[in-house]
């Protein structure tokens, strides 16, 4: 199945860039139809407009509850017909009734091995804790933070000479590989 994909952002979008760049090289045959960022102020934002795919800011600052803000996303994501929401580094957590309203629809990235290190900060607390092991999950997004159905994952080897920002490096540069698998993945599903 080819989708209509929508990547939702918050920040830097090196995740959605490099989905950006495995449609326009014909790697996986969806194709993305818009990027939604409720950070007026993200980068990836730019990064998008280069590519020419349309952008929306839906600030979430700017609704009065999460329900209309998750409202106003829905009705963009109706606009272009989506069938797979792709979040990426998306820092907002989705309510239940959103999640429902997209069941199964709606994947996340995430950088650790779940179900280890749900929520923030994910780096920093495997450094601290000493894992060996650490990586990278896509899942599909349900009602629990970072518990929905795991689609895959990627794991890379933790040294003792690792922090948190060379360990956040090697693990992006494996979600970057990550994604572009799953999306593969589902395209021979359906
Ligand atoms: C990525 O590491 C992603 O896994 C993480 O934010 C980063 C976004 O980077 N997501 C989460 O922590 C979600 N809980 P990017 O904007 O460069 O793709």
């Amino acid at each position: 199945m080819e989708y209509k994909i929508a990547i939702l952002i918050s920040g830097n979008g090196s995740n959605m860039l490099n989905i950006l760049d495995a449609c326009k090289k014909r790697e996986i045959k969806s194709k993305v139809l818009t990027v939604v960022s409720n950070n007026p102020n993200s980068k990836g934002l730019e990064k998008a407009k280069v590519f020419g795919v349309n952008c929306k800011v839906i600030n979430s600052k700017k609704f009065k509850n999460q329900y209309d803000f998750e409202n106003s996303i829905s009705l963009h994501l109706k606009e272009f017909n989506i069938n797979l929401i792709c979040l990426a580094g998306f820092m907002k957590i989705l309510s239940k009734n959103f999640v429902n309203k997209w069941k199964k629809k709606i994947i996340n990235i995430h950088p650790s091995l779940l179900p280890a290190f749900k929520g923030l900060n994910t780096h920093d607390r495997a450094i601290r804790m000493n894992v060996r092991y650490s990586g990278c999950t896509v899942h599909y997004v349900n009602n629990k933070l970072d518990s929905g159905e795991i689609l895959d994952q990627e794991v890379v080897r933790v040294l003792s000479s690792d922090n948190e920002n060379s360990l956040k490096k090697k693990i992006l540069m494996k979600e970057h590989k990550l994604y572009i698998k799953v999306l593969k993945k589902l395209e021979k599903l359906e």
